[in-house]
């Protein structure tokens, strides 16, 4: 995985989102209790920013018209015709790595980070 450091762990916690531009492209980066989970900050509805919306719990919900999407999957929930683009992530060291070169059609396994820390 070539992926590069986006974010210290512990600038993102549980329950946080946040919109990061990284290479000229707009990461959705989120923290549920299941880790830390990478989008393409853009609603499959009308590609309107994701990172305006609400995290709660596992649920994405979109400010604009209430699309809502599994922060953990990127599946649809509501509708569930509409799935997010992910990218893998991984932590190292403290921090949060992302792979830009693999954007993958959710919902997929992309993962994770919280069991990274024991390598500090
Ligand atoms: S742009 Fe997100 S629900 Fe319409």
């Amino acid at each position: 995985m070539s992926s590069r450091e986006v974010l210290a762990e512990a600038e993102l916690w549980v329950g946080e989102h946040r919109r990061l531009v990284i290479e000229g492209r707009r990461v959705l980066l989120l923290r549920t209790e299941a880790g830390v989970f990478a989008y393409e900050d853009r609603c499959p509805h009308l590609g309107l920013p994701l990172s305006k919306g609400t995290l709660e719990g596992q649920t994405l919900t979109c400010f604009a018209h209430h699309f809502q999407f599994d922060a953990e999957t990127g599946a649809g929930i509501n509708p569930r015709c509409l799935n997010l683009w992910a990218y893998p992530v991984e932590c190292r060291a403290g921090m949060i790595c992302v792979d830009l070169s693999r954007r993958i059609e959710a919902p997929a396994p992309q993962q994770l980070v919280s069991e990274v820390a024991d390598e500090h």
